[in-house]
């Protein structure tokens, strides 16, 4: 349908990135607009009679009333297909670099640059024949595209088709036609990539469990506060605890085939920064640029807040197409406050009551649409296992965690990693507190850290929680009756308790080799702290005293196993183990 068919409205008044146009009746809440002479992207969010509000995705400065509003009858959608990988794109999937270059430093307003690029040739390989009866979803081809292989799919939203024609092995524009299908009695010419409204989730065919690890190599997650593949999780914190550091460790360590990465920073200079290190980061898989298998989205600062509230949107079903493919993606957004507070901002242009802090009411159902796209999915059309993994930063201002955000992504997340101050003041990174953190993953990852590792990791993690808990308690009571008060077994588990705070749930993103600690070396770095523990206890029972169990020789090299290689780890316990068998018969003989 064209903008004549459906109707020209005319702009009534412009308040920011909120436009009121009158004469749009018969328009859809959620349908596309291009507003004014510009032709700016704009999105109706109300009607009411002959009037449209819309926000509007571009400045609108220099937009007067009386300029047309065209009606495109769509909604907010994006393109799917080869290139999309590699690509630094805008809050509506505008590729930056090109909207850069066409319009100088700025980015100009309406410029319409599709996200996949038009000049490029993709090698394309058919694996379906004429006749082929094939249901949505199903793979018509493939095509290499960064690190991975793209399948090219009958679109989710078509009937069962047959193959009237498919192109021959060889390589073609994206706008080329590389396959007939007949739908019913229709003909349907498929191109490499189809269109997709943002805000409505791709359909699959079943959900599966959340019982797989998304091994991140970070310790204190994998370990305590796992996410399991399709899982969701949410990391809040205040300023400089940690949250942008974490996300790029998942983002580069992660057993995912496709990053999705949407960064929403209020400041400009974060945006720069994501823009000049996000692309820099290696893939340690292959040693080459981990954009080979990403896609970065910025909100740069010159665009107005309503692109920010889309663009989690558009990097949800960008991360939802590659899952469809059967690949495992992870999807990290840095920071959905500020994403919330658009909402915020968009929702008092738009005069609505208000609700807490001045959050709209309807805050908690746009953060449940967000989380609710993750999941672990058999998918349409050839039942492919893919999954989408969402990891949400929350900055609260003042790192106050009981604010809005913070507490209505609590209900919808799967796993919790709440960053500490004090933690990180005291440079313990990843500062994620072990107290007030959570994951509800624990018990389904149960077996999956049986199966992979041999070892139940399960109850060492219960182990060390129990110690970690009580010693930090018992700290508590040291700080004011002095460590030297408490009894020895107490002082025992204040050690065992910092030792496994340094020696484990402390891990340096900058160290060459602790910045990934891969599951095999978690378990053993843990099930030896907890054996030395066990060891020692009984003799701390028995009377010996625990200044002589503190004066131990090998207590700092179970804290320095971490930072050994993988091959080295076994050896070095072993050697651990026999000199604390010398040095224990040392003090038994000093004590007796
Ligand atoms: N895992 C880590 N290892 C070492 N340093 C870290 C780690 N996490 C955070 N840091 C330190 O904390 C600083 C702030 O982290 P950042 O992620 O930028 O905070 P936020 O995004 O929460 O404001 C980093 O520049 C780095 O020095
Ligand atoms: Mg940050």
């Amino acid at each position: 349908m064209s903008g004549e068919e459906l109707g020209v409205g005319v702009i009534k008044h412009i308040k920011g990135s909120v436009v009121i146009a009158d004469n749009m009746r018969g328009s859809q809440v959620r349908e596309v607009v291009l507003v004014g002479k510009e032709k700016l992207t704009g999105e109706i969010v109300r009607i009411e009679g002959d009037l449209a509000i819309i926000q509007v995705y571009e400045p609108t400065t220099g937009m007067s009333p009386g300029e047309p509003v065209i009606r495109t009858g769509e909604p907010l959608s994006v393109e799917l297909g080869p290139g999309l990988l590699g690509q630094v794109l805008d809050g509506l999937g505008r590729p930056l670099e090109k909207i850069a270059e066409a319009a100088g430093s700025f980015i100009e307003r309406g410029i319409r640059i599709p996200t996949l690029p038009r000049d490029k040739k993709w090698d394309f390989k058919p694996v379906v024949k004429k006749g082929d009866k094939m249901d949505p979803g199903s793979v018509i081809g493939e095509v290499p595209e960064g690190a991975i292989i793209h399948k090219i799919m009958v679109p989710p939203n078509l009937k069962r088709v047959e193959v009237v024609e498919v192109a021959s092995e060889g390589s073609y524009y994206i706008e080329d036609v590389i396959a007939v299908l007949r739908e019913d009695s229709r003909e349907i010419e498929l191109k490499m990539y189809h269109k997709w409204p943002v805000r409505v989730p791709r359909p699959f065919k079943e959900y599966l469990g959340t019982t797989e690890l998304l091994v991140t190599g970070q310790r204190v997650i994998d370990t305590f506060f796992p996410i399991s593949k399709g899982g969701t999780a949410a990391i809040p914190g205040g300023f400089g605890t940690g949250k942008t550091v974490t996300l790029h460790q998942i983002s580069k360590w992660a057993d995912a085939d496709v990053v999705v990465y949407v960064g929403c920073g209020e400041r400009g200079n974060e945006m720069t920064d994501l823009l000049l290190h996000f692309p820099k980061l290696i893939d340690p898989r292959t040693g080459e640029p981990l954009m080979k298998r990403s896609i970065l989205i910025a909100n740069t600062s010159n665009m107005p807040v309503p692109a920010r509230e889309a663009s989690i949107f558009v990097g949800i079903t960008y991360a939802e197409y590659y899952r469809d493919m059967g690949y495992h993606v992870v999807l990290t957004a840095d920071s959905t406050s500020r994403w919330a507070e658009a909402l915020r901002e968009l929702s008092s242009r738009l005069e609505e009551i208000p609700s807490e802090r001045g959050y709209p009411a309807y805050l908690p159902d746009y953060i449940a649409a967000f989380y609710e796209r993750g999941g672990k999915v058999r998918t349409l059309g050839g039942d492919r296992v893919g999954s989408v993994s969402i990891i949400g930063a929350v900055s609260p201002s003042g790192g106050d965690l009981n604010e809005p955000v913070t507490q209505h992504t609590i209900r919808y997340v799967g796993t919790f990693w709440a960053l500490d101050t004090t933690l990180a003041f005291k440079r313990h990174f990843p500062a994620i507190n072990w107290l007030q953190s959570f994951s509800k993953y624990v018990d389904n990852v149960k077996d999956w850290w049986l199966k992979e590792t041999g070892t139940n990791m399960y109850d060492l993690r219960e182990q060390a929680m129990t110690i970690l808990q009580e010693s930090s308690r018992l700290e508590e009571i040291a700080s004011v009756v002095g460590e030297s008060a408490l009894s020895d077994e107490n002082r025992l588990i204040i050690l065992i308790g910092e030792l496994i705070r340094e020696g484990f749930l402390v891990q340096n993103a900058y160290h060459e080799i602790d910045t990934y600690c891969p599951p095999h070396k978690q378990v053993l770095i843990l099930k030896t702290l907890l054996e030395f523990y066990n060891k020692v206890k009984p003799l701390v029972d028995a009377g010996v005293p625990f200044t002589e169990i503190e004066k131990l020789e090998v207590i700092g090299d179970l804290g320095r196993l971490k930072f050994l290689k993988d091959e080295q780890v076994e050896e070095a316990i072993k050697d651990i183990k026999k000199r604390l068998e010398t040095e224990l018969s040392q003090v038994k003989r000093a004590v007796i």
